[in-house]
């Protein structure tokens, strides 16, 4: 009995240590240690033996259970920590491996133009406001002194929706509305989209940008309208930047006028650029006429102001000296990341 719980000592642990998968263990420990395992058949076999062998092959016995015992739970550990080990290295990030960059956005044009405007007005006390892009006939044309059948009409190709209802096409209808709501001392700019029945062309777009401009209060003149729109020009294009005035009309303002910057391209000599002009108009303008004042309740004799109102788009074709309008539309996304 000695040789043979010896052999299963032997055979049972070089086995257990040979065991490459814990199923493989597990039939081992059957094999042995189970219900009718080889050590248990022969532990059943004590009771036959005799009264002074008993106590030694009992010793024995329970030595060589105890080692399988040990063996088996250190070889099932082995193998689990192995197993661990495996999945943790098949399942490992490289955190040094760069990351893909992600893509970062870039301002539109259209909106840093905006922006520098705003800021410039800004910083001159103007405040920014903003009105209905559906606007009503009124606010757009009548309360601006352009009445029905009035001939300025036809210079913009309104978008009606009905009689009196229609697409702004000129943020001058922020005008009325805020004098009809605000006591002088007013000044604000109001940026926005506008509308015009205009085919789409390299300088044409039947959507595109303006920004308003309104000062209305005591004593205000013609010179205070050339101070700050000087101001302006500086502001945007340059310190050596000169302004020019030409006459012009427009229903809503008296006198009226049309505002062009010396050339930034060639400082007013003359380019390709300016055509030859030496100077680029950049907005209209003039002093707000009595009857939109008396119009929006503000007594123009008390009171007296000047208006101004700029394409959002020439200021950005110009300054980024872009020839085709299209490409502000149509998000290409290798030209957008230019600015
Ligand atoms: N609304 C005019 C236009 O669209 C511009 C303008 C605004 C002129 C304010 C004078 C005063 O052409």
């Amino acid at each position: 009995m000695r040789e043979a719980l010896e052999k299963i000592r032997s055979d049972a642990l070089a086995a257990i240590a040979g065991a490459r998968e814990t199923s493989e263990l597990e039939a081992l420990r059957v094999r042995y240690s189970g219900k009718k395992g080889e050590l248990t058949a022969i532990l059943k076999m004590m009771g036959k033996l005799s009264a002074e062998e008993r106590p030694k092959m009992g010793q024995l016995a329970n030595e060589v259970r105890a080692a399988l015992e040990d063996a088996f739970q250190s070889r099932a550990k082995e193998l689990a920590d192995r197993a661990m080990e495996q999945k943790l290295r098949a399942e490992t990030i490289d955190v040094t491996v760069p990351a893909p960059e992600a893509p970062v956005g870039h301002l539109h044009p259209l909106t840093i133009v905006t922006r520098e405007i705003r800021s410039i007005f800004e910083a001159m006390g103007f405040e920014t406001v903003e009105g209905p892009e559906v606007e009503t006939d009124y606010y757009n044309f009548e309360a601006l002194n352009t009445p029905k059948n009035h001939p300025a009409r036809d210079v913009q190709d309104t978008l009606y929706f009905s009689d009196s209802m229609l697409l702004r096409t000129q943020t001058s209808s922020v005008q009325a509305r805020t004098m009809e709501n605000r006591r002088p001392p007013i000044r604000i700019i109001a940026p926005g989209r506008v509308y015009r029945s205009d085919a789409v062309d390299a300088t044409h777009s039947p959507l595109f940008h303006q920004i308003e401009g309104l000062l209305v209060d005591e004593g205000v003149t013609m010179a205070d309208l050339k101070g700050a729109l000087g101001v302006f020009a500086k502001g945007l294009f340059g310190e050596q930047t000169a302004v020019r005035f030409r006459p012009h009309h427009f229903p809503f303002t008296e006198p009226s006028a049309e505002m062009d910057v010396s050339c930034f391209a060639c400082g007013g000599k003359g380019c390709r650029f300016c055509k030859g002009e030496g100077w680029i108009e950049i907005l209209g303008c003039g002093m707000v006429h009595p009857n939109v004042l008396r119009g929006c309740g503000i007594d123009p004799e008390k009171y007296s102001g000047f208006a101004f109102g700029m394409g959002v788009e020439r200021v950005a074709l110009l300054r980024y000296k872009i020839d085709d309008m299209r490409l502000l539309y149509e998000n290409d996304v290798r030209f957008l990341e230019q600015f």
